[in-house]
């Protein structure tokens, strides 16, 4: 670690790790290296949304703005509990625009945004071995005209995830100016009580 690189756990601010980008870029996996690495809480961001719009995207119709500002609103209540309880979180969010992501930092400011980039071949790839998890790939095609990459003078870093994922999470941490002693992986995950859950039915 060098002077300026803090150890996450020793922060006296807690911070708010979004993994971002299209689907199938790694976001799940990455998070859960986050995850293992800070010992931070998670959560997936899809848990948060409705069931329509779960049926919908299952139907393979990609979601338009109306049925998103309630899954996204209730992703920065998530992150609003964690921040006022002062512990740091890692959640996955594809946030593909700018104002998606704008939401999620209004009044948070512990969001960073960790936005996972690949060639489209890569990521077709990946979502094509993907065994558990089928997406038509039309979704992607969506996903990836929608996609508002993060800003410069937006909070947070874009790294390539070419890489494999533990190194990918690595290269996150080291360019938010975050360490974890290399001995200390994954023995501090602890399982802290959570703000109230999502629940299907919002
Ligand atoms: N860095 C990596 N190297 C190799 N394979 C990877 C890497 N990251 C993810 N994968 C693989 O690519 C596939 C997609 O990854 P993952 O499910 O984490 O993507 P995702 O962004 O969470 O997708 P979704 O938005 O659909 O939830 C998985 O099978 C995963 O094992
Ligand atoms: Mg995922």
């Amino acid at each position: 670690m060098t002077d300026s690189q803090t150890d996450p756990r020793q922060r006296d601010e807690p911070l708010t790790l979004v993994v971002m980008g299209v689907s199938g870029v790694g976001k799940s996996s990455v998070a859960a290296e986050l995850v293992a690495a800070t010992g931070w809480v998670f959560a997936e961001g899809d848990e948060f949304h409705t069931q329509a719009n779960r049926d919908k995207m299952a139907a393979g119709h990609p979601l338009d703005d109306d049925d998103r500002w309630p899954w996204l609103r209730a992703l920065a209540e998530w992150i609003g509990e964690w921040e006022a309880a002062g512990r740091g979180a890692v959640v996955t969010c594809s946030a593909l625009k700018r104002a998606y992501r704008d939401l999620l930092c209004d009044g948070h400011p512990s969001v960073r945004f960790v936005h996972l980039t690949a060639s489209d071949e890569l990521i077709a790839e990946r979502i094509g071995a993907r065994k558990d998890h089928y997406m038509p790939p039309s979704l992607l095609e969506s996903q990836l005209r929608t996609l508002e990459p993060l800003g410069a003078d937006e909070p947070g870093v874009a790294v390539d995830t070419s890489g494999d994922q533990a190194a990918v999470a690595r290269s996150a941490l080291e360019a938010l100016d975050l360490d974890v002693p290399e001995q200390t992986h994954a023995a501090t995950t602890t399982a802290p009580t959570p703000p109230p859950r999502p629940t299907g039915d919002r």
